[in-house]
């Protein structure tokens, strides 16, 4: 059978950043409920010129050649950040990257999960096409608003992944299972720009389904958690998917990395569909301990709820495709003060009767939105 799965990973992160000890400060809350309560440092904040189109598209063009432009012939991006009921975020990045058009592009939600749908609907389509390659793109701006019970857990952020045959970093097995519950842990109406959430319910749902999920997995796959050298969960906050881990009676082999994967959500916040992928990305970066060969048990959990187990295994020469500078790269984020933070992550776009705003602030990020023009979203790449 053909091997197919994870050739490159891209992220994409905003410029800005709120250390979560200034938002303790200014909310009068114990800095230690966020940093050792929920096991988070920082959160990345985005500008109003920063969208899930923009970040997408940042991540995606780091890793893309100009032949991987002229293979990919789909384009998946996962959100629960749409920013239209129609048109499809997959289309703007499609056309912002120069992607060859004879491709299909479209956009996938259910809360936190879509991107892992997209990830084996790409697969199964390299099944049939070995030629092809697909773009999946995990792209978020999770928002809680001011003063919110989930204040401290937002954060913004893309992850995009070159899916295609005889992959250079991980290779998908054959042994997804996954769980629908219709439950009301969180939600967001199209009249709310912010979600509506049942904080501890949310919790209970993510470990009740990971628990009942990989008892399922176990019976379908035959495969125990000692299998795996590693477990890597979505993460909206560290503490949330330790807890996870913890309910699967890990080793401390496990937990060891754990603690490797959880490093750049920490310093992030929850990006929601890309967290799970982010916290690959750093297990796959900061380990010393994996090689080529092992296998790793991923979680996604998307609330509402829909979760889903799979597995996949690393690649010899996977350390070749990744970076080794990640820290220094978000070292140059700015750190905002509360003010800043206030103003800048829940500015809103003034849009005049025909349907135009004015020109918004300047930003030399990759990817821009530069306005609104007739209703249309204008972006620009630098
Ligand atoms: N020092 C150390 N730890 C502290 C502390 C302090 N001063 N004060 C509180 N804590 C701990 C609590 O004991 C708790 O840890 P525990 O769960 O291991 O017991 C943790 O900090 C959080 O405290 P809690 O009182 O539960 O926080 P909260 O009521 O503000 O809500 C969430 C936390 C996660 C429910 C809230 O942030 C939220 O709604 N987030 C968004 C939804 C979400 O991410 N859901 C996840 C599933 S998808």
């Amino acid at each position: 059978m053909t091997k197919i799965g994870i050739d490159k990973i891209g992220l994409a992160l905003p410029n800005y950043v709120l250390d979560l000890k200034d938002l303790a400060a200014a909310r009068g809350i114990d800095p230690n409920k966020y940093t050792i309560g929920l096991m988070q440092e920082a959160m990345a904040i985005t500008p109003v010129t920063q969208d899930i189109v923009t970040l997408g598209a940042q991540a995606a063009a780091q890793i893309l050649t100009e032949e991987d432009k002229a293979t990919i012939d789909m384009v998946i991006v996962g959100t629960e950040t749409g920013i239209d009921q129609s048109k499809a975020t997959a289309v703007y990045i499609h056309g912002l990257l120069g992607i060859q058009p004879f491709a299909r592009a479209i956009e996938l939600k259910e809360a936190c999960y879509s991107a892992a749908a997209g990830l084996e609907f790409a697969r199964n389509h390299i099944a049939n096409r070995p030629e092809a390659k697909v773009l999946v793109i995990a792209s978020d701006i999770a928002k809680y608003g001011l003063n919110s019970g989930g204040e401290p857990t937002q954060g913004a952020g893309a992850v995009a992944m070159l899916v295609s045959a005889n992959p250079r970093i991980l290779e998908l097995n054959w042994d997804n299972v996954y769980q629908t519950r219709d439950v009301m842990d969180f939600w967001r109406p199209n009249y709310s720009p912010y979600p509506k959430v049942d904080g501890r319910f949310s919790t209970e749902q993510y470990t009740d389904c990971l628990q009942t999920t990989f008892e399922h997995y176990r019976l379908q796959s035959g495969k125990e958690l000692d299998d795996f050298a590693a477990v890597c969960l979505h993460i909206p906050f560290a503490k949330q998917g330790l807890k996870g881990l913890r309910a699967l009676q890990p080793s401390p082999k496990h937990e060891e990395r754990f603690f490797e994967a959880i490093r750049y959500n920490q310093q992030v916040g929850n990006i929601y569909t890309g967290s799970l992928f982010l916290s690959l990305l750093s297990l796959l970066e900061q380990s010393k301990a994996l090689k080529a060969g092992d296998d790793i048990l991923l979680y996604s959990y998307g609330s509402g709820a829909v979760c889903e187990l799979f597995s996949a295994r690393l690649v010899s020469g996977y350390r070749d495709q990744l970076m080794t500078d990640r820290f220094e790269q978000m070292s140059k984020r700015q750190r905002l003060s509360m003010e800043q933070y206030e103003e800048l992550f829940f500015e809103t776009i003034p849009i005049d009767e025909m349907g135009n705003s004015p020109e918004l602030p300047e930003d030399n990020s990759p990817f821009v939105l530069t306005k609104i023009e007739n209703h249309q979203r204008i972006y620009h790449k630098h």
